[in-house]
């Protein structure tokens, strides 16, 4: 529970909000207290001020009683002194923190607006106000009014209780609103936890539904990616993997078929060297399949490595099909070569020359006696292209997305004369997208096929 997102950014969040608030209310209760005691401290000044200017008016004995009387039925309690200081009249028995204050008043320290003489109302026992008495500009005397510091106690008490419970309040608010936003911000992580614990436990059919177009929805629909990718992926090495041990089965099924057929006492010699030549030949298949393999594992570990060169195109081609005329000679096909001189391009020769073998191994196998292979190269301002356009059988529509896929073959049954593996593409692939080029084949069934390698000019004449 304590560690929970959803309670470690509520605490965070709780004890920044409190913070906030503790020092909000503070500033105001101060304000508020301070006006509060103001308020009382000025109503008695006016208080003792009204008297003071009855006084004024009417400055006899019956007016000065009559004062007495009204504030000794109040809770405030009044005291008038002659011009010398001694009391003429009071409402209440006169203490002696009262005498204090009317023995201690220097008369010109008082304007005749009156005075808050004592506001120690947190210490004494009483606050007090002198309202002085003037009559034609001459001192007549004073007006002391006093009123008990629990009154003003009182008031700002009031004042604090109303504060408890308001600072209550906004705390149980400010929980309620913390939990539902946590709750808002970790529901969502929470269900992606669970989303991947389920991906590690190999279930891929994660869906992680959301309508939120924030961070944590891109972050939901990243995981809902991520499982069908995975799943994807998992599909793909199985049947991979089902692909290559078949693969591996076959030409193993026929030597271990020969190889019994030449322990038999019967078998005559001729056969047995027959017999021992097609273990070879399966053998040497086996062998390039293990050896292309390895190849598209190495590429998929980017453990492949691009050397790349200046190279003069067309002589570099010329080689190549020099070495390869002959094989395709005995086919009897005629292969012509289109190329501009002095052609510079950076690429790596011995990954290239797998590169076109492939795609002419294939035009060899896919092409009838008599038939004529060309290879064109051509250049515009960013691009060469090097075309390669066979008069073989061609490849059907529905097969055409499929045969840059490892082990696809358009021929499914492995017949020993046009049986690759269904490597050589993928890997031409690999080659041509490392030197960033892209491949394309068209084919039209029974007229042939083109392959059309792109080379970016850029990148080549570096
Ligand atoms: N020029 C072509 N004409 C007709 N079909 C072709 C041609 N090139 C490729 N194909 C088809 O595409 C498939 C895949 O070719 P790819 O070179 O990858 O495999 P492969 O030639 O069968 O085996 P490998 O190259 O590993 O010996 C082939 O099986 C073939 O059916
Ligand atoms: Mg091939």
């Amino acid at each position: 529970m304590f560690n929970k997102l959803s309670f470690k950014i509520g605490l965070l969040f709780f004890v920044f909000i409190l913070i906030i608030e503790t020092f909000l209310f503070f500033i105001l209760y101060a304000n508020l207290a301070n006006n509060r005691i103001e308020e009382v401290m000025n109503s008695l000044l006016a208080r003792g001020n009204t008297h003071r200017d009855v006084l004024e008016d009417h400055f006899d004995q019956p007016t000065l009683e009559h004062v007495g009387i009204m504030e000794s039925a109040s809770e405030f309690i009044v005291i008038i002194t002659d011009e010398y200081g001694d009391i003429i009249i009071s409402s209440d028995p006169v203490e002696e923190d009262m005498m204090d204050v009317v023995n201690h008043i220097n008369n010109d320290e008082i304007p005749t607006e009156g005075k808050i003489v004592d506001d120690q109302w947190n210490e004494g026992k009483y606050i007090a106000t002198d309202s002085p008495i003037t009559i034609n500009g001459e001192h007549k005397g004073h007006v002391f009014m006093f009123a008990k510091t629990s009154y003003v106690i009182r008031a700002v008490d009031q004042l604090s209780n109303q504060f408890l419970i308001a600072s209550l309040v906004t705390v149980v608010l400010t929980i309620v609103t913390i939990f539902i936003l946590s709750r808002f911000i970790a529901h969502p992580l929470i269900k992606m936890k669970e989303a991947t614990e389920q991906l590690s436990k190999g279930n891929h059919n994660v869906e992680l539904h959301t309508e939120r177009k924030d961070e944590l929805g891109e972050l939901a629909n990243s995981i809902t990616k991520l499982s069908q990718d995975l799943k994807r992926l998992k599909t793909a090495r199985n049947e991979f993997l089902a692909s290559v041990s078949h693969e591996l089965r076959t030409p193993l099924t026929y030597i271990k078929g020969y190889a019994d057929i030449i322990n038999r006492p019967d078998t005559s010699e001729e056969e047995v060297k027959e017999y021992v030549d097609i273990i070879r030949e399966e053998t040497e298949q086996l062998t390039v399949l293990i050896k292309n393999l390895f190849q598209l594992a190495k590429i998929d570990q980017n453990n492949f490595l691009i050397k790349r060169e200046r190279v003069e195109l067309c002589e570099f081609l010329q080689n190549i099909i020099e070495r390869i005329r002959p094989v395709l000679a005995e086919k009897k096909i005629l292969l012509h070569v289109d190329c501009p001189n002095e052609l510079i391009v950076f690429i790596d020769p011995e990954r290239f020359q797998q590169v076109l073998v492939n795609i002419l191994d294939n035009a060899k196998k896919h092409s009838d006696g008599g038939s004529k292979i060309s290879i064109e190269v051509k250049q515009t301002n960013q691009h060469i292209t090097i075309t390669t356009i066979d008069e073989g059988e061609g490849i059907h529509e529905q097969d055409l997305p499929y045969i840059f896929d490892r082990l696809y073959r358009v021929e499914k049954s492995r017949s020993r004369q046009s049986g690759g593996a269904g490597l050589g593409l993928s890997i031409t692939k690999e080659i041509i997208e490392s030197h960033d080029g892209s491949i394309e084949v068209q084919s039209e069934p029974g007229k042939g096929t083109s392959v059309i390698i792109k080379l970016v000019r850029g990148d080549l004449n570096e």
